[in-house]
Formats: structure tokens, sequence, C-alpha cells
């Protein structure tokens, strides 16, 4: 990461509500130049613990639920925080903890927040949906709205308010079990719709159902729009990480359908159980986590773009729509491996876009630094300085050659590591594997992958036997391994 300061700046905000001038004097640490517009990059915030959401308040303050179960607001200009309540119940391991959170903007009507967190309870774990009042600087009264099975993967979720700012949407992961997402009767891998006391509202789909949408797999991104529609990011397997734009009752295909309906059993699925298909999907994955969606004309290349932070892909992106928002017309990405894995985003009312680093987390990218988990602030600035990056596009990255080092890069390293040690107790590392020497055993699991209890690996069998024979190749001549070439034939033989 680069922390070369430049230039101070000295932006005079206007801080709406208090009727003072206050001054916003964050050193810029890197430029951005779009086509026409001039940004700057600054820390906000530091040394916070993972902050899995944050959301841009009413007050102008940025509310930050940290995993462990902290609950606090930032106030973007000084960086000051001041803690709201610490979820004590809060049950954390890898995925799980305190996770998505909704502060209504009408706190006149409803001084409400919303946090969904994991715990533990008699011998299970739970992951329950909680209304808070916000009264002053603390958060009063809680009240349970639903709670549903959770589990150490794939707990999902965001909360967003949406209708006529009287709905709540929960997204919820499918815990890792193949054939929650498909059963409309379990609550995950869906979409689910109540009103603020947790009753199902008359006019959902089904007015005895708290399910909006279904089939899905792990959504880490929800946002509904001020024209009404309402859109998720989705991490695939190994493959297909999706963005969807949600029709009610409908159908998003997993544990069935992967990304585009491009197989013959998947459009043989999606017509028998009217199903959907994503506005976009990745492959190689990128981890898509927060959205929002860029109304303001402060950066006008943004305008009508949905904003998306990605973990694995260590940046953002910006989706422009059509018209109608039912389409995503070009993508450009940014600040890729600047600031380590992001896990979500919010925007002023002004037009800044706030984005929060995930580097302390389970499944960390490099060696989290002394002052991780950051906030930073993206926003116009007069000019740029020396340290000026410029938008990365999908045609650009995929014109990399596909070496051995490349394949591993964008197909194993999220899990095994740069440096092949992989994550104790969760990924095992491949220096110095007994594995990898035994073909009978290392092409098998490559191509099937594996799927634990707890952990699992994707099957690459999507790879082409000259790819996986350059990985696996690779994969025995690093981190002292000293195993043999693995063929194509070799390869071919256990398909
Ligand atoms: C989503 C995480 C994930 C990804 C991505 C992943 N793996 Fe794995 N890998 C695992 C897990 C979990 C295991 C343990 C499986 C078991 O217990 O049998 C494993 C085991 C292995 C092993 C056996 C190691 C040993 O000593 O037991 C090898 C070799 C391996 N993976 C290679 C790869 C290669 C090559 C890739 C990329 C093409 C890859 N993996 C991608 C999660 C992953």
């Amino acid at each position: 990461m680069k922390l070369n300061k430049f230039f101070l700046l000295f932006l005079i905000i206007a801080c709406f509500g208090c009727g003072r001038e206050v001054e916003f004097t964050h050193d810029i640490d890197v430029n951005i130049q779009l086509d026409k517009t001039p940004l700057g990059v600054s820390v906000i915030a530091d040394s916070l613990d993972i902050p899995w959401e944050i959301a841009w308040g009413p007050d102008d303050q940025i509310w930050v639920s940290e995993q462990p179960g902290i609950i606090s607001k930032i106030d973007p200009v000084t960086g000051k925080k001041t803690v709201l309540l610490n979820v004590d119940s809060v049950w954390m391991k890898r995925t799980s903890g305190l996770l998505g959170m909704a502060v209504h903007a009408n706190q006149q009507k409803y001084p409400y927040v919303f946090i969904n967190y994991t715990l533990e309870r008699d011998g299970g774990y739970f992951s329950r949906l909680e209304r808070y009042t916000v009264e002053g600087d603390t958060l009063v009264s809680p009240l349970t709205l639903l709670e549903i099975p959770a589990g150490t993967g794939h707990n999902g979720s965001r909360i967003t308010i949406g209708g006529k700012g009287d709905r709540l949407f929960w997204a919820t992961g499918d815990i890792a079990k193949d054939g929650n997402a498909q059963d409309i009767h379990n609550l995950n891998g869906k979409i689910l719709c109540m009103d603020f006391d947790g009753n199902i509202p008359a006019d959902n789909p089904d007015p005895d159902s708290y399910v909006w949408a279904f089939g899905f797999r792990n959504i880490q991104g929800l946002v509904y729009t001020p024209n009404g529609n309402l859109y998720a990011s989705e991490h695939g397997d190994a493959i297909e990480d999706e963005i969807n734009l949600i029709r009610p009752k409908r159908n998003y295909g997993w544990h069935v359908i992967e990304g585009f309906h491009d197989q013959y059993y998947e459009k043989e699925y999606a017509q028998e159980h009217n199903a959907i298909e994503p506005m976009k999907s990745w492959t190689p994955t990128i981890a898509p986590a927060g959205l929002d969606y860029y109304t303001s004309e402060a950066i006008p290349e943004w305008t009508n773009s949905l904003v998306l932070v990605t973990l694995k892909g260590q940046g953002f992106r910006v989706l422009k729509l059509n018209t109608k928002g039912e389409k995503i017309v070009d993508e450009k990405i940014f600040l890729e491996k600047e600031y380590g894995r992001i896990r979500d985003l919010c925007i002023s009312p002004s037009g800044e876009l706030y984005i929060s680093t995930s580097n302390r987390d389970w499944n960390p990218m490099t060696e989290p630094d002394a002052k991780d988990d950051r906030i930073l602030r993206i926003a116009k600035v007069d000019s740029v300085g020396e340290n000026v990056l410029y938008a990365k596009t999908e045609v650009e990255n995929s014109n990399i050659e596909m070496t051995g080092e490349v394949l591993y890069q964008k197909y194993c390293l999220a899990c095994h590591k740069l440096n092949g040690k992989g994550v104790p107790e969760v990924f095992p590392p491949l220096a110095g594997s007994s594995v990898i020497t035994k073909h009978e055993e290392l092409i098998p699991l490559v191509l099937n992958g594996y799927k634990g209890a707890d952990v699992e690996m994707p099957s690459f069998k999507f790879l082409s036997n000259s790819d996986l024979s350059k990985v696996l190749t690779y994969i025995n001549s690093q981190w002292g391994n000293k195993g043999a070439e693995i063929t194509e034939k070799e390869i071919e033989v256990y398909r």
C-alpha cells in the first residue's frame, strides 16, 4: 500500500443541521483521475476491527458495525468514534458475527436501527434480526424480529430499507447447505421482506411467507434504489459471482444454476422452475460484497451506477446502468490491491463515497498492518497530485497471459494464500503438502472439489487440462516443493 502524501487538501464542508463550518483536513493518500473528474482518496478512520457494515446516517455520521459486536458512529470530518452498543451475545467464528445493519433515514417517524448477528443458543447457532431504538448515543429496547439457523460459512447478510420507507429486506445466506436455497419453506438462501415489527406484510408475494425471492448462495450486498429497484451482489463458488436485479417471487437458481443459464441442465432447470438470469457474472470470482447506488451528480461519470466493493478483488467497481436500471452497460475497476479487502461502502447525499477494509477478517489476503481496518473517503478534488491512478477494465485484466502463477492467483490464492501457507485449521498449506506429489489424490481433489462439514474446496473441472496442468505443476514447484510436472494427459485420465 502506498501512503505517500503529496499535498494537503483543505475542503470546506458545510455541516448541515448544525450551522457551523468545519474543515476537512485529512491528507490525500492517492488520486484517481476519471474521464473528467479528479478524485482524492483519504483515510478518515483506522484501527477498526472488521467493519462489516458502514451506513450513512441522517445525522451525517457514518454508522459502523464491527464483526466482533461493536456498533458505533464515526464523524467523517474528525474521524471521532462514538460507541453506541456492544452486542455481547455475538458468536463469531469465520463469517459469523455482527454483520448487516440498516439505519432508518427518517428517524423522526422510525427511530430504528436494524442489525443482524449470529449467536449460540441451546446448543445451536442462530442468525438474529433485531431492531433497536435510537436514544441519543445509545441503542435501547431490542426487539427480535426473526431468527433463522446460522453456520460458520455463507451467513449473508445485508439489510436494507425499501418500499415506501416501511419495509425491511433481509438477505440471508444458505449456510453452505445445498438444498436450502431452493426450498421456499426454508428461510436460508433468501431475500426476506417484513415490516418493522417483524410481521409478514399482506402484500408480500405470498402473504403467509417472508420470502421475497429465493435461490441465493451468499449475498453480501443489497440496495434499494429511489426508483424502487432492488439489487443484490452474491458470492459464487469457484465461478460465477453475480449481480442480480431482484424481482418478487423469482428463483435465482442456486444451488442448481450458477451464473448465466449456459449449461443444458441449467436451461432445463430454469425453464421448469421459472428461474431468472443474473445481470452480470464474474469468473474468476472477485468476492463481491457491499453494494450501493450512486444517484448524485457530484461525480457525473458515476451517476446512475451501482458501486460494488470486492474482497478477493480488493477494490471497488462502478457498474453503469441503463436508464431503466435493468442492464449493466459498463464496468470500471478502481483501487485494485491498494488497500486490501474491501467489505462495505456508503455514499453521502453530497456524493462522497466511503469504503471500508476487511484485512483483519478470517481470510486475509495479506498480513493486516497496524492501522487496519480503515474507512476511506473518495471525493472530488480540484486537481490531482503526482500519485494518480486510473480506472481499469476487465478486458485489460483478462489480457494477462495465463501462466501457472496467474492461474494460482486467480483460482487458489484466496484460500491457500500467496505464501502457500493457507489459513490454520481452515485451508491446508500447499507448502510442504504430502498430497501434491500423490497425483492419484491431487488430480481427483482438484477436479471434484471437497465438501466437509465445515470447510469446502470448489471443483475446478471447468478449467481446461492445459490450465490445470499449469497450475498443478506450479504448486509442485513453489515454496520449496519439488514435485514433478503434471501433464495434460494425466489429468485427462481422471476426468
Ligand atoms: C474456497 C477455498 C479453496 C480454494 C479456492 C482452493 N482450495 Fe484447495 N483446499 C481447500 C480446502 C478446504 C482443502 C482441504 C480439503 C480436505 O480436507 O480434503 C483444500 C485442499 C487442497 C489440497 C490438499 C492439501 C493437503 O495437503 O491436504 C491441494 C493440493 C489443493 N487444495 C490445491 C488447490 C488448488 C490447486 C487450487 C486452485 C486451483 C485450490 N486448491 C483452490 C480450499 C480451497
